[in-house]
């Protein structure tokens, strides 16, 4: 029997310098897509795919994000009273129980790889979720949830790859694939950001991993011997070939917006605004107003 999948790292200590000015003061993971911070979305989504334990990587300045998971009794007392149950509801379903949520600094921005490295004293003999909260994704079965069905068959590490425009590889880990069997492949090697031209594939990585608790070891080793940025990359593609406990890439199924990115977050606003009752009508005929008539100044 395979362990299960309980425990999920969020690294946020990013310093979310695309979204400057509006960083200085809100960390990017409470910027709201609608009306619900973008961390919302990926606590829902770890929460469907059976996570208990959310460990949150955090760094100065993020205070607000901490705030976002306390109970609000005050508040609440009020929407009670108001007799607003339909407001008290949505309040409830994103408190967090005692215990449930931890947090880790990050002292320095040195990377995705040294985040997670910083979690590694919550994380014992076990496999282990990572997901990215600026990568939101669509879908109707949660990504995290798809990949623990598939990780239940193939154990070792995986990582959620799609398909990008080739020149749009150099901003992204790329898989050099192994063996390609349809949603999932297995995987020969990563690189992270390649030079143009020189990926071995289309096939990128986007943030959500299942990793094996080797990768925590193979950072360690990378740690003491790296003067920039820790990748996670360079410590997954440790774990290919005889030594590890093999990598694979998920083809999910679902839409990913990049809301770290200002282009995917306007695109992920608009998308989730449609795909919502209460806005769709007003939404779709503001859309269609303001492209008919760029069309006709065309
Ligand atoms: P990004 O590459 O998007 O960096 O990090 P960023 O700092 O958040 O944003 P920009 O590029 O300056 O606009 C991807 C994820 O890794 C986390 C980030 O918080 C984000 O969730 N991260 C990155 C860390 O937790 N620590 C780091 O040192 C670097």
């Amino acid at each position: 029997m395979r362990k299960k999948v309980t425990k999920a790292i969020f690294p946020v200590a990013g310093l979310g310098t695309r979204f400057l000015p509006a960083t200085k003061s809100v960390p990017k993971e409470i910027m709201t897509l609608v009306d619900r911070p973008l961390v919302q979305y990926a606590i829902d989504e770890a929460r469907e795919a059976g996570i208990k334990e959310f460990i949150f990587v955090t760094s100065r300045g993020k205070g607000a994000l901490e705030d976002y998971f306390d109970h609000a009794p005050q508040l609440e007392q009020e929407l009670r009273k108001k007799g607003k149950d339909d407001l008290l509801e949505i309040l409830k379903s994103t408190n967090m129980d005692s215990g449930e949520i931890a947090y880790i600094r990050q002292h320095r921005a040195m990377g995705l790889g040294h985040a997670v490295w910083c979690a590694r004293r919550l994380i014992h003999n076990e496999p282990f979720a990572v997901m990215l909260p600026d990568d939101v994704i669509a879908a109707e079965t949660p990504c995290l949830a798809q990949m623990v069905e598939a990780y239940e068959e193939t154990g070792g590490s995986m990582v959620a790859a799609m398909e990008v425009p080739e020149e749009q590889t150099s901003s992204y880990g790329v898989l050099d694939i192994d063996a390609d069997h349809g949603s999932m492949v297995s995987v020969k090697g990563m690189v992270e950001k390649p030079a143009q031209c020189t990926a071995p594939s289309n096939l990128a990585v986007i943030g959500r991993y299942i990793l094996s608790p080797n990768v925590l070891r193979n950072l360690n080793r990378i740690k003491s011997g790296a003067g920039g940025e820790i990748q996670l990359t360079d410590a997954i593609a440790q774990e290919i070939g005889e030594d590890g406990d093999g990598v694979y890439g998920y083809r999910f199924r679902g839409q990913r917006f990049d809301c770290g990115s200002k282009a995917g977050f306007l695109q992920a606003t608009v998308a989730f605004g449609l795909a919502r009752d209460d806005l769709r009508e007003d939404l779709e005929a503001y859309l269609m107003e303001i492209t008919s008539s760029r069309r006709a100044a065309e």
